[in-house]
């Protein structure tokens, strides 16, 4: 039994997102209303798998307009409810100006949406999409920390605007949500900081989340002469999707929990899907040379810089994942099997021509 009445509805802000689908998914399916926040209701597209799922479940969605960078504008969404998830936030690499469109929206969409916390009574707990990325922002920063690997005592101090924006957005955003929750004492706050999300999309051709294209990559030639071997975590959504059901459903839930299911790198996920898939399409079998990346890095993508090659390309990362597994509960998936079912999808919906 939940300390939430099961018959309020929940808050999902973003929740035409990948990470976000597989959350809404499992809480229609155990019965409860959603309340999900969209910044354009009217897109059906976007909204086509949530309307099918909730067709197919026994609970139910209700959509609200409404937008990160609009004061006021998750009011109508969160009436009644007493779990709030906040997971929507920018995760591109595709950005002109990274204050406006990473910074703003990350952390004045946070503070909008816990403002509204603070002024809707029947909030009792709010669970904040964080990222490993508010811990740490290069594979280096792994070896730098406490004995060597990332724990949730760790916070991200390499990031700025200028570099690595994505994980300044998140670290910036995840401070705020902190420092406002140790602000009130009406709701209490539980953090979710995943690592990098793979997993089958509920929604393929709609997704614009960097997840779908770096997969999208590995199978459509442009890494076929290789990849970097740069060491990240990897965890399957709808691990992540268990992890906020218990984040927000267990009363006991506290602080940050870091949300990593396999310590690897990108050779070893190209590596996973070689059974599979190797024979019929480009995926990269070896790892590039870090001398060659840093002369043709710089020139091939804009966020490869040579400090970024540096820290990254054949450094390990290492990230503990016992205290989600020990106070949730939580297992993690095979990467194989992440990485097999995420690739399936997209051969399934056409995504690479042939
Ligand atoms: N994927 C990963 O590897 C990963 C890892 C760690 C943490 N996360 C976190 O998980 C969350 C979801 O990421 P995702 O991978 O699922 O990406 P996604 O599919 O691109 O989802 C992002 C969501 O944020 C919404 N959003 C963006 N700007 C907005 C704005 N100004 N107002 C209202 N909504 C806005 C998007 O709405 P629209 O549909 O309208 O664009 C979308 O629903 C993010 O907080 C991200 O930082 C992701």
């Amino acid at each position: 039994m939940s300390y939430i009445d099961a018959s309020s509805p929940i808050l999902v802000t973003g929740a035409t997102g990948y990470v976000a689908g597989w959350l809404v998914k499992k809480l229609l399916e155990q019965g409860h209303t959603v309340h999900a926040a969209v910044r354009n209701p009217g897109n059906e597209q976007k909204l086509a798998h949530l309307n099918q799922m909730a067709a197919q479940s026994p609970g139910q969605i209700k959509y609200f307009k409404s937008d990160l960078l609009q004061e006021g504008s998750y009011k109508e969404a969160m009436e009644g409810c007493q779990l709030v998830y906040h997971t929507a936030s920018p995760f591109t690499s595709k950005y002109k100006n990274p204050q406006t469109e990473l910074i703003d929206p990350a952390v004045k969409g946070t503070a909008n949406v816990l403002q509204t916390a603070n002024q809707t009574p029947s909030v009792k707990r709010v669970v904040v999409t964080s990222s490993c990325a508010a811990i740490y922002t290069d594979a280096i920063d792994c070896k730098n920390a406490p004995n060597g690997e990332l724990t949730e005592e760790v916070w991200n101090t390499t990031s700025s605007l200028d570099y690595q924006p994505y994980s300044y957005s998140k670290t910036m955003a995840e401070k705020k949500a902190w420092e406002m929750a140790n602000a009130q004492n009406q709701w209490d706050l539980v953090t979710v900081n995943p690592a990098f999300v793979m997993g089958p999309m509920l929604n393929p051709k709609a997704t614009t989340s960097e997840s779908f294209n770096i997969l999208k990559q590995m199978g459509d030639g442009t890494m076929k002469a290789g990849v970097p071997k740069m060491g990240l975590g990897l965890v399957d959504v709808r691990d992540v999707a268990d992890a906020h059901l218990q984040a927000g459903l267990n009363e006991a839930a506290k602080g940050r929990y870091i949300t990593v299911g396999h310590n690897t790198d990108f050779l070893e996920m190209g590596l996973a899907l070689q059974d599979k898939f190797g024979k019929d399409y480009p995926i990269p079998k070896k790892a590039l040379p870090k001398w060659l990346l840093m002369i043709v890095g710089p020139f091939a993508n804009k966020l490869f810089t040579r400090k970024f090659i540096r820290n990254n390309v054949n450094v390990e990362w290492k990230a503990n994942n016992s205290k989600i597994q020990n106070e949730l509960g939580i297992s993690f998936m095979p990467m194989q099997k992440t990485m097999e079912d995420s690739f399936q999808i997209l051969v399934d919906n056409g995504i690479f021509k042939k």
